[in-house]
């Protein structure tokens, strides 16, 4: 695949999984979940219905109206291309005007099991599977009022020609909106493809900067250098070459990336922070007591030290698990990391 870089693993997978009903792709920030999805759906020529949920990522809740109108831009935008659709969109709360249709959220509302239905009957007409990406889908845990689960598990149990595909940042996806072990959930117990994004390794992130650079005619000395400051987040490495190309500057370069990551991921944390009431301090301690790796004992001790008093155990396991649940932190053995190098980068958060 030209445009992606290494990833054999993860795209032959996603390839080969296309006949699951349901894939969840995780991944931290930047480290190329949608492009994956998109060049292979692209590269693939099947049809996709793509949910980008992260434009909700600054509100603090989401309405079903809010929803509903990324679906109808997105069902629209294949109606266009294939005006055979719109008979099967003859359902309620579907108005059809000309070639687009306009989908109503008030008292006669489109429920979104019917249009699931419709792109299936559709997908069955033309003998193809239809795929619906519901991108940073963690984001629809702050949808109140509908419950999108009962339609997806509908579609899982009835509707053959339609697919799933979910992406995630964080963790939080699969406990907390899929739900897929909570037997009270209506998805629980279905299966799923599941496949993890992790940032370069240092020899792959090192043949990554090669390889942009040679294309662009570039000799780059201080590609290790530039992972042991940046890391392997394929993100952070294409925003440094796309600078470095830009102005021939390394440091500022770097500079800039930093800049860029940890804006981002500021952005991130305030709202992590935002959303449950938590307190800025004890949780930016333990991003900086975690920088280079530490054990629970030193997240404790770090947070003792910054209150000046005992912090009793049930709240520092509150603290590490929200991070791990957020992807904040990763656990490894009994030791933990931040998760994304420059995170380290945030100590003087403000929000
Ligand atoms: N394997 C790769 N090869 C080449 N470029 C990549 C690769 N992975 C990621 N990138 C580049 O890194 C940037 C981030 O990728 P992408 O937007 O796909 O990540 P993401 O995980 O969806 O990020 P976000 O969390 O912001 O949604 C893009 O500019 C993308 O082109
Ligand atoms: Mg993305």
């Amino acid at each position: 695949m030209k445009d992606i870089f290494d990833r054999e693993n993860e795209i032959s997978l996603l390839k080969n999984s296309l006949d699951s009903p349901l894939i969840v792709i995780m991944g931290l920030r930047r480290t190329g979940k949608t492009s994956l999805v998109r060049s292979v759906l692209n590269e693939e020529k099947v049809t996709y219905i793509f949910l980008d949920m992260r434009r909700f990522e600054n509100k603090e809740y989401i309405v079903y109206k809010d929803f509903i109108q990324v679906l109808e831009k997105e069902i629209n935008r294949i109606v266009k291309k294939n005006r055979d659709l719109i008979s099967h969109l003859q359902i309620r709360g579907v108005q059809i005007m000309g070639i687009s249709v306009n989908f109503s959220w008030g008292r006669d509302k489109v429920e979104l099991s019917d249009i699931f239905s419709s792109l299936n009957d559709w997908g069955e007409e033309k003998g193809k599977t239809v795929y619906i990406v519901i991108d940073e889908a963690q984001e629809l845990i702050k949808l109140k009022g509908y419950n999108v689960l009962y339609s997806i598990a509908y579609a899982f149990d009835n509707l053959k020609k339609l697919n799933f595909i979910i992406t995630g940042s964080e963790v939080r996806v699969k406990d907390k909106f899929l739900k897929l072990q909570d037997e009270e959930s209506p998805l629980f117990g279905r299966t799923h493809i599941e496949i993890n994004i992790k940032p370069f390794d240092k020899e792959t992130a090192i043949r990554f900067l090669e390889e942009g650079f040679r294309e662009q005619r570039i000799n780059f000395e201080d590609k290790e250098r530039v992972y042991d400051i940046l890391g392997g987040n394929p993100g952070w490495l294409t925003y440094f070459g796309y600078v470095y190309i830009k102005t021939k500057d390394e440091e500022k370069a770097i500079v800039n990336t930093k800049k860029y990551a940890k804006k981002l991921l500021s952005r991130e944390f305030c709202n992590f922070l935002k959303e449950g009431g938590r307190d800025k301090r004890r949780y930016v301690k333990v991003i900086e007591t975690c920088k280079e790796g530490c054990r629970w004992k030193d997240i404790k001790n770090s947070l003792e030290a910054l209150e000046g008093r005992e912090i009793n155990d049930g709240t520092v396991r509150d603290i590490v698990n929200n991070l791990l649940e957020y992807s904040f932190l990763i656990k490894e053995d009994k030791e933990y990391i931040i998760a994304d190098k420059l995170l380290g980068e945030i100590s003087d958060l403000r929000c």
